[in-house]
């Protein structure tokens, strides 16, 4: 992962939420495309938000371009099987795939979900399943998206007993 790589929260750089819709149209063409029932520009503008969900998260390069982001929310696929929270709306900039950003996102989603006092987190996905799984995510189901089965995982946030408890 490149060094320079910052993680903001949108709220911080909502200049970018044009950048982000054209990449969610393009990667989930049927939900947020032209003709899908998504509204990827309302869903961006909830999450421009610090300490409360929806709360979204954007990957800065060093040349300030959108690398990717990553939301904590708390609906999502897999809603039917799991309480959530949700790590969801993840999603790398296809130039920037296979460096890092998205195990980059997925750490600054844990630690803005242990800021925000959560005890777990879920996440319903395919194509993320090895970084999900270095992370040390436990697989607690499966649900269908729009894309087909996909893996729910689960990440324990409850602080461990002190010695003694
Ligand atoms: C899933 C997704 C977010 C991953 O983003 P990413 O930035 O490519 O993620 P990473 O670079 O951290 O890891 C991806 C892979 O690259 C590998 N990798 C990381 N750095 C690497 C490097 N320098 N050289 C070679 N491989 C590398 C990782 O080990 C990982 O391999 P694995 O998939 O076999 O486990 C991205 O592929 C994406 O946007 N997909 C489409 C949307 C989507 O499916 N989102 C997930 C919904 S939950």
């Amino acid at each position: 992962m490149s060094s320079h790589l910052k993680i903001v929260h949108l709220a911080d750089v909502p200049e970018v939420i044009p950048v982000l819709e054209q990449l969610f149209a393009q990667e989930w063409e049927p939900y947020y495309g032209a003709l899908g029932p998504g509204d990827a520009a309302r869903d961006l503008a909830e999450s421009c938000q610090h300490d409360e969900l929806p709360v979204a998260l954007v990957a800065i390069d060093a040349d300030g371009s959108v690398a990717g982001t990553a939301a904590l929310k708390t609906q999502s696929v897999g809603s039917e099987v799991a309480p959530g929270p949700w790590l969801a709306a993840f999603v790398v900039q296809p130039d920037n795939r296979r460096q890092g950003v998205g195990n980059a996102l997925v750490g600054a989603i844990e630690r803005e979900a242990r800021r925000l006092g959560l005890t777990s987190i879920f996440v319903s996905t395919d194509a993320a399943e090895g970084i999900i799984k270095r992370r040390g995510w436990r697989r607690v189901g499966a649900a269908v998206s729009l894309r087909g089965e996909v893996a729910v995982y689960s990440l324990d946030l409850s602080p461990s007993p002190s010695p003694g408890q």
